[in-house]
C-alpha cells in the first residue's frame, strides 16, 4: 500500500519535535506575560502541531480555527480559498496564527490581511515548518519550529492529498 510507514524516510523524529515545541511554548508563555490569547489554527494541516503546542503554553488561551485550501497534490494552486471562517470576534484580542508550513507564504499573507481588518490587539505568526528558499512573504514569522528545504514533506499534520497526517514524525515519501 502506498501509505505504508516503511515507505517514509524520517526527517524529524518525535523526540526532536517535542523538544522544539516545548521551547516554543516557553517562549510564547514569556512573551505574552499572562495576557489572554486566541490560538488560531489554520486547518487542516496545523491541528496536530497546535494540539501539542497549546499543551506547552501557560496562558489563559482559547482555540479557534480557520480553514483554507490552496494545494492540489504537491503543487500550490496559488488561489487561497477560505473553507471555514472565523466564528468569534477577534477585535482587541491577542491572536496567534498557527500554521503547519510556510511555503510560498501566500496563505499566511492572505490570512494576515483578512484578519487585520478585524483589528486584533496583536497578530503574530507561529509555524511548525518554514521553507525559506521558497517564499518572499510580506509579513514576518514570529515563531518557527524548524527550517526545511524545498522538498515536499508529510506527517505530523502535513498531507499529500489528505493522506499521511497521522504520522507522528515529519518525513519524506520514498519513490
Ligand atoms: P503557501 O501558501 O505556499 O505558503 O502554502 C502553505 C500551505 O501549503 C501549507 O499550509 C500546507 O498546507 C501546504 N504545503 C506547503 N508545502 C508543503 C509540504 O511540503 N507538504 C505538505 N503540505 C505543504
Ligand atoms: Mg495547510
Amino acid at each position: 500500500m502506498a501509505t505504508k510507514r516503511s515507505n517514509i524516510h524520517v526527517m524529524i523524529d518525535q523526540q526532536k519535535i517535542a523538544h522544539r515545541i516545548k521551547q516554543l511554548g516557553e517562549q510564547i508563555t514569556r512573551d505574552y506575560n499572562g495576557e489572554p490569547l486566541i490560538v488560531l489554527g489554520v486547518l487542516k494541516g496545523a491541528f496536530v502541531f497546535m494540539a501539542d503546542l497549546i499543551r506547552t503554553i501557560d496562558l489563559p488561551l482559547t482555540c479557534e480555527f480557520v480553514g483554507v485550501s490552496s494545494y492540489s497534490g504537491t503543487q500550490s494552486t496559488g488561489n487561497v480559498r477560505i473553507t471555514h471562517d472565523l466564528t468569534v470576534d477577534i477585535q482587541d484580542k491577542h491572536v496567534l496564527l498557527v500554521e503547519d508550513i510556510i511555503d510560498s507564504g501566500r496563505t499566511i499573507d492572505y490570512l494576515v490581511d483578512v484578519l487585520k481588518a478585524s483589528r486584533p490587539k496583536s497578530l503574530k505568526i507561529c509555524t511548525f515548518l518554514d521553507k525559506p528558499e521558497a517564499h518572499d512573504m510580506r509579513h514576518k514569522v514570529d515563531y518557527n519550529g524548524f527550517v526545511v528545504s524545498k522538498e515536499f514533506v508529510v506527517g505530523y499534520g502535513l498531507d499529500l492529498d489528505g493522506l499521511y497526517r497521522g504520522l507522528p514524525y515529519l518525513g519524506q515519501i520514498r519513490d
